[in-house]
């Protein structure tokens, strides 16, 4: 048997992700806060009435022990607009005092804090005036953006302003399984852009308050492949939606130029140009598209997953490692440090699961090994928390919680991770202790 070292470059960051809504529990004065109590909203009718009981029960402090004990050196971790502003222009001092308090824990355990300005919830009060279809929600946010980056400048230098901007409009704008439930591709990208001059001014304001910060979104990019790779429409309908999808947005915040290759909606806004100190990517999966004549909703396309693809037990991702290292090779493009804002694998099977984690580590690690510049990775999550729509039926954590006791326990992917932190190495050795049987494929040798 070989006895194989991949190692991480010096300085590289160890993390894991999460996001206020999905971890704090006790929210009030959001949208969501207020969406998943109607009924048949969430799988099982499942909410984030506690979830990881970071809030009232400050169990951050025992969550940020563990990544810390973990050898974890970073932490990405957001703050809910509805607690800071919980109505217009009113700023709640105590929520900025517990996030505070909060970041220096980060910082006193030795992680270094990356703070989301949004990730997907909003205030109740600009839900109920249009939310982000209001052309003020652009003022709103950089106001909002301010004050945060005021009171936490101190603790924070990285900051990623937005996460998943296509997967939030999308969700709520166009399949309409998100508040505002709305079904309209107008809206969506009208959100969409909303969002990205919200990014801009944000960038703006950002670097005012902080010259020396680095700015970023959290870009989700799920692989778009042709059905029949040898089917010049497949590779058609596969091409337009990855440049949709997966393109526009990080090019319109790079070059300025918004170009949806859909209708005649192609804009010059400089405003956007250069607006990324860092690309932020969120990966998990990939799908495939196929020209499909009745169709013509989605402009003849179809998008599924194949029927031989391993999902995982809700059939939402396909387990897809090697689009790791493509995504990473795609970000280059924008000459920019990378980080892997979100990686991770929500499965009932644990088996599938350290799989899962080695397969896209040892991608992680040969896109770095390739010279990428990807400075950092956030495993998505540190605990399993509330999964949107999909309430606690999909579990994404290192620590698995009983939302009854709220006890952690780790699993097998907590002490391999730990592993790799803390030599910032995965080895052919991990993989024969981990998951013996993939040592034939993984080092043959
Ligand atoms: C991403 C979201 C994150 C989490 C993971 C599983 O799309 O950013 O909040 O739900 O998926």
């Amino acid at each position: 048997m070989s006895h194989a070292t991949h190692t991480f470059p010096k300085n590289f960051k160890w993390g894991a992700a999460t996001a206020a809504h999905q971890v704090e529990g006790g929210a009030a004065d959001s949208d969501w806060a207020a969406w998943e109590k109607l009924p048949n909203k969430i799988k099982e009718n499942g909410s984030a009435a506690v979830a990881c009981d970071w809030w009232n029960g400050q169990r951050w402090r025992e969550d940020f022990d563990r990544a810390a004990n973990d050898g974890q050196t970073t932490h990405r971790l957001g703050v809910d607009w509805s607690r800071i502003e919980p109505r217009l222009a009113i700023w709640d001092e105590d929520a900025l005092d517990h996030y505070r308090e909060m970041i220096k824990g980060l910082r006193d355990r030795g992680l270094e804090p990356m703070v989301t300005l949004h990730h997907f919830t909003n205030p109740l009060w600009l839900a109920e005036r249009g939310g982000w279809e209001n052309p003020d929600a652009v003022i709103y946010f950089e106001r909002f953006v301010r004050k945060v980056v005021n009171a936490l400048k101190d603790h924070v230098d990285l900051w990623c302003t937005l996460n998943e901007i296509n997967i939030f409009a999308y969700q709520s704008y166009m399949d309409g399984v998100w508040p505002p439930e709305k079904k309209d591709t107008a809206t969506c990208f009208k959100v969409i852009r909303q969002m990205l001059l919200a990014h801009a001014a944000a960038y703006r304001a950002i670097h005012e308050i902080q010259p020396t910060a680095r700015v970023g979104i959290a870009h989700h990019i799920q692989l778009i492949d042709p059905h029949r790779a040898d089917f010049a429409p497949d590779n058609w309908i596969a091409n337009f939606q990855t440049r949709v999808f997966n393109e526009s947005i990080p090019h319109a915040l790079h070059t300025g130029h918004l170009h949806f290759p859909i209708g005649k909606w192609n804009e010059h806004l400089p405003e956007l140009a250069n607006t990324m100190d860092y690309v932020g990517i969120n990966y998990y999966s990939r799908r495939v598209a196929a020209f499909d004549l009745s169709a013509a909703a989605t402009l003849f396309g179809r998008t599924f997953h194949e029927p031989e693809a391993e999902m995982d037990h809700v059939n939402l991702n396909e387990l897809y490692p090697s689009g790791l290292h493509r995504v990473i090779k795609w970000a280059d493009r924008f000459k920019k440090p990378i980080y892997i804002t979100e990686n991770g694998w929500g499965d009932a099977d644990e088996s599938r699961r350290t799989r899962a984690m080695l397969l896209h580590l040892r991608n992680l690690w040969s896109a770095v090994n390739n010279n990428f510049p990807v400075r950092g990775y956030y495993y998505w999550s540190l605990v399993d928390n509330f999964e949107w729509e999909r309430g606690w039926v999909q579990r994404f954590g290192l620590y698995e919680l009983d939302l009854t006791t709220q006890e952690r326990t780790p699993r097998s992917v907590a002490k391999l991770y730990a592993e790799v932190c803390k030599t910032n190495t995965l080895t052919s050795e991990m993989v024969e202790r981990y998951a013996p049987e993939m040592t034939p494929t993984m080092f043959p040798g």
